[in-house]
């Protein structure tokens, strides 16, 4: 079984979006197993995107994920990376596949309601930048 990672971003949570996006993700298959809301600190937000750092958009994209409340959440399913990525769609919702997140719900290529890894590697290393094990539900701790 694959996990992959999510965060609910703050455009998300504050436009009442949460309820649907989890309902979605549920009814795609996926276990969730691990969750909790938080606002980001400047320095946790930084760390997560450090691969962006340098970048036009990294200032804009640091205020906005700790502007409010987001959540984080640990999913698991069998392909969860690939599929999730499809769920969310395009980065841009211009661009998003209909009936994908992010066709939905997203309001610009900034404030694109949800984030998910883009590798199985990456989805290990970002949810245990925000769990701990005593926080995931699962067998593979
Ligand atoms: P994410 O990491 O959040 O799942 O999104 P992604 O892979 O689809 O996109 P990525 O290239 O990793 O960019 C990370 C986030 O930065 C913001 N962004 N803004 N204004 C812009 O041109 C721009 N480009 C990227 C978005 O919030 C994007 O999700
Ligand atoms: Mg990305």
């Amino acid at each position: 079984m694959e996990r992959t990672f999510t965060i609910l971003k703050p455009d998300c949570v504050k436009d009442g979006h949460v309820g649907k996006v989890i309902d979605k993700i549920l009814s795609s298959g996926y276990k969730i197993i691990g969750i909790k809301m938080m606002k980001m600190t400047r320095p946790l937000a930084e760390g997560f995107y450090e691969i962006h750092k340098g970048k036009s958009f990294f200032e804009e994209l640091i205020l906005f994920m700790t502007e409010g409340p987001c959540i984080v959440a640990a999913l698991e399913k069998e392909n969860a990376v690939e599929d999730y990525r499809t769920l969310m769609g395009a980065t841009n919702p211009l661009k998003a596949a209909p009936g994908t997140i992010r066709k939905e719900f997203a309001e610009n290529i900034s404030r694109n309601v949800v984030h998910g890894a883009d590798s199985p590697e990456n989805a290990i290393r970002e949810i245990a930048y925000f769990f701990s094990t005593s926080e995931l539900i699962g067998n593979i701790l």
